[in-house]
């Protein structure tokens, strides 16, 4: 029995749970708000480049570590003719889109982000609009994208002046289509159904692409569970992933709850695993990759402070929800990003949402300045230090009491290995409003050697501002060696997320 100051985290090198998947550090850019007008795109400022992409983002881009960006929504996509932002940029229409109520002026599309993703390394991730067009619309945009030449939509990318074939691999099938927000939204059969024709027609275009189907939009959707099966049932054997979308805030000053956020995010995951295995055996599924997780959307989100989209004033690429965060916020995303390495054998691929001024870690001004969110320093540390494998961590912490999730563990940990440098990266939450002193067992690594630790807690909080998120940071904090150089003590401040680093002997 552990004291509530105090907790074990124990690692085993041989006990793990397959690799970390790189496209886990993902994120999406969706025409909302300024995540592509004056974020990623704006011609005139003075870091633009030749193709008006600002550097000072892409400069930050690179430093958050990401490894994928979906494209073009989020709710946008089931209102956009991805034909509208093709050829010359004078000929593009101006169109009202209904799901923001702003004016889409269509200056950057499907060639622009390709051009912008590859150049920044970063792999694409394409959602189709299955809400108000259907399965050819989806089948001509896999072969604008696809296709080396020689067909009517390759040609026309070819006259736009990408020769060669984009080569997109991941492929969404249409956003959210169980909110009854969304434009087409739809019953999960008829969903299923559209998604199992255009995900045909799609892979006839290109038989290699992946193929994502949307589950859930949240785990208290009153259709969660009964959407996904019946989704599965229809589209089962002609996807790869189901998707899930979780955003995460603090109700009414209830700490405790929002910090134990990445409890709830494991029982979504779990939740959802057990529906995809469910029906596969119900279904006798002789598939030789089980479908996987694609958990597309994720974040910390005010969402309750905001109208619904109808009660917002038209308007040009104006703001849209842009989030000012606070430390508290960044102890959460990286109790969600244990979350996901926790769940790394089936959750494949993640999506911070979004990457730049809506709901992101980075902050532009229109013609101006650009800073860091507090949420931008747990990304980039885990997407950086999580390498190999994910071990699975032994945790006997005290349980704390939370009104909307239960009881929780008050120490959170995950971390990876990776068997060809010998390096090793854990990560723990501590959710107790006391400090928690951690007796981190790595018994079974050799010659370790902890290089670093460095924390963010609550308490650096502050006022939600710019000024207090520019100038934070993740601080260093001491371990001790223990145990004859077997285990290490490490005690975290209330409120803290924290990232230790280690070095020890590889298997090469
Ligand atoms: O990321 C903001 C919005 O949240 C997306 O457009 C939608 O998919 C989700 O509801």
């Amino acid at each position: 029995m552990t004291e509530p100051g105090a907790a074990v985290v124990a690692l085993d090198r041989e006990h793990h749970r397959g690799a970390v998947d790189h496209r886990l550090f993902g994120s999406f850019v969706e025409h909302m708000g300024r995540c592509v007008y004056t974020g990623i795109y704006e011609p005139t400022h003075p870091s633009a480049d030749a193709e008006g992409f600002r550097g000072d983002v892409s400069a930050l881009v690179r430093e958050l570590g990401v490894t994928l960006v979906r494209y073009p929504g989020g709710n946008f996509v089931s209102g956009y003719d991805w034909r509208d932002g093709i050829g010359p940029r004078e000929q593009r229409p101006r169109r009202l889109d209904l799901a923001w109520r702003s004016i889409e002026t269509n200056q950057v599309g499907t060639d622009e982000f390709m051009s912008w993703a590859r150049a920044r390394g970063v792999e694409p991730m394409l959602a189709v609009n299955l809400g108000t067009a259907g399965v050819l619309d989806a089948a001509a945009l896999v072969e604008y994208c696809n296709v080396p030449e020689g067909t009517e939509w390759s040609e026309r990318r070819r006259r736009n002046g990408a020769l060669k074939p984009h080569e997109v691999k991941l492929w969404c099938l249409g956003n959210e289509m169980d909110g009854p927000w969304q434009t087409g939204h739809t019953t999960a059969q008829r969903y299923g159904a559209l998604a199992s024709e255009a995900a045909k027609a799609m892979r006839l275009v290109d038989p290699d692409i992946e193929l994502v189907a949307c589950g859930s939009s949240s785990h208290d959707m009153p259709t969660f569970g009964y959407w996904e099966s019946a989704v599965l049932e229809a589209a089962g054997e002609h996807i790869d992933y189901i998707s899930m979308h979780a955003y995460y805030e603090e109700h009414d000053g209830d700490r405790a709850s929002f910090l134990a956020s990445g409890a709830s995010m494991d029982s979504f995951i779990e939740d959802v695993t057990a529906t995809i295995d469910a029906v596969a055996a119900r279904r006798r599924s002789k598939r030789r990759r089980k479908i996987n997780i694609s958990f597309d959307e994720w974040n910390v989100w005010y969402q309750s402070r905001y109208p619904g989209s109808e009660a917002m004033a038209i308007d040009i690429a104006g703001p849209r929800i842009e989030d000012q965060y606070a430390a508290l916020d960044a102890v959460v995303v990286g109790d969600l990003l244990s979350s996901l390495l926790n769940h790394s054998d089936r959750v494949k691929i993640a999506c911070l949402a979004q990457l730049v001024n809506v709901i992101a870690p980075i902050m532009t001004e229109p013609g101006g300045a650009i800073w860091r969110q507090p949420t931008f320093h747990p990304f980039a540390a885990v997407a950086s230090a999580a390498r190999g494998h994910s071990l699975v961590t032994r945790v006997s912490a005290t349980e704390l009491a939370t009104r909307r999730y239960g009881d929780v563990p008050a120490v959170a940990a995950s971390a990876t290995h990776d068997p060809t440098t010998g390096d090793v990266a854990v990560f723990l939450t501590n959710r107790a409003p006391h400090p928690v002193t951690v007796d981190l067992k790595h018994s079974g690594f050799e010659r370790w050697m902890t290089l670093s630790a460095l924390h963010i807690a609550a308490d650096d909080r502050g006022p939600r501002d710019r000024a207090t998120a520019a100038d934070l940071r993740l601080t260093p904090l001491s371990v001790s060696a223990a145990e004859e150089g077997r285990s290490g003590c490490i005690t975290l401040p209330p409120h803290s997320w924290t990232v230790v680093q280690a070095a020890t002997a590889s298997t090469h």
